[in-house]
């Protein structure tokens, strides 16, 4: 018999029929006081926020098993208090997020989504679409050489730009550390966050450091938490920020926001490990956590114990 599950948040039809085929999944809000009660394992993806109270309704539980890296949506203190193994994915996605990574950063300076308007909309018969910016010799500043930070880095040597990083420590690494994001904001062209999520890094990029940006560029990997969305918005409608690429938002799905209305901003729907290949293989890690905690077995890819 297959074990069940309770899921938390939508994964695509595909990767979906692939749970169902090895366990008995149901949603969050379609279990019932019995299922509550027994479950044993729980699988979200990272994308999703999993309330502390939804986890004080099942007593039961043994396992969560996140498809995705960050863990920033999930109580894990809460959880491993109560005993709770907290899972993820890491490692599997740097690849495809960079890749994401560097697609956002050439949109942006090169405005590729807005060309594509201007001749989807027939305005390149009346005139010629505006000069760009380019990616080479730019100063880029990365706010946290973690497996993203680095990714992106190697990537970016390729376009010939100059790369600086801060981060809580110096890393091993060919990059100049920069001792605090302000300053690295001061010293850049372009803003490239990549930290963790999370309460510590809540805001960094805040209208302070976009002030010392000046005539810069933003693009955001990390998590909609880090970056204060009205201070980009003041920034580009007063001009000073040229322009912004985001993956993340502080609220998900974004569907309200000035920001939408602006020319200057590319948007993707916090897609960074969203290709086949990557979440087959994000899934497959997911079950394999699930099966083996509840198999009795130790997790494959435990989140680090918090405080
Ligand atoms: C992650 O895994 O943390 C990515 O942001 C996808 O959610």
């Amino acid at each position: 018999m297959k074990k069940q599950l309770v899921q938390v948040g939508f994964f695509t039809p595909d990767l979906q029929r692939q749970i169902d085929s090895e366990f008995d999944s149901v949603k969050a809000e379609l279990a019932d006081a019995g299922l509550r009660a027994t479950v044993q394992g729980l699988i979200t993806r990272s994308n999703y926020q999993l309330p502390q109270a939804l986890l004080e309704e099942l007593p039961a539980l043994r396992v969560i098993a996140t498809s995705g890296v960050g863990f920033d949506g999930i109580p894990v203190s809460y959880a491993q208090q109560r005993g709770i193994v907290v899972t993820n994915t890491p490692g599997l996605l740097d690849a495809a997020v960079c890749e994401l990574g560097i697609g956002l950063l050439l949109a942006m300076l090169r405005e590729i989504p807005q060309s594509d308007r201007f001749v989807r909309d027939g305005a390149w018969a009346q005139s010629v679409y505006p000069l760009t910016s380019s990616l080479s010799g730019k100063r880029i500043g990365i706010i946290g050489l973690g497996r993203i930070g680095k990714g992106m880095a190697a990537r970016l040597e390729a376009f010939g730009v100059s790369l600086a990083y801060s981060g809580r420590r110096q890393e091993e690494s060919p990059y100049r550390h920069v001792a605090s994001p302000l300053a690295l904001a001061q010293e850049v062209d372009v803003l490239l966050v990549c930290c963790k999520g999370g309460e510590q890094t809540r805001h960094l990029v805040n209208a302070a450091l976009l002030e010392a940006l000046g005539q810069g560029w933003l693009v955001n990997l990390s998590r909609g938490s880090v970056v204060d969305e009205s201070a980009v918005f003041q920034a580009l409608t007063k001009g000073s920020l040229r322009g912004a690429a985001l993956d993340v938002y502080e609220q998900e799905p974004l569907v309200e926001s000035p920001l939408l209305g602006l020319k200057n901003v590319v948007f993707s729907p916090h897609a960074g490990s969203a290709t086949v290949e990557t979440r087959a293989a994000m899934l497959r890690l997911t079950l394999d956590n699930l099966h083996a905690v509840l198999g009795g077995k130790a997790a494959l890819t435990p989140v680090p114990t918090v405080d």
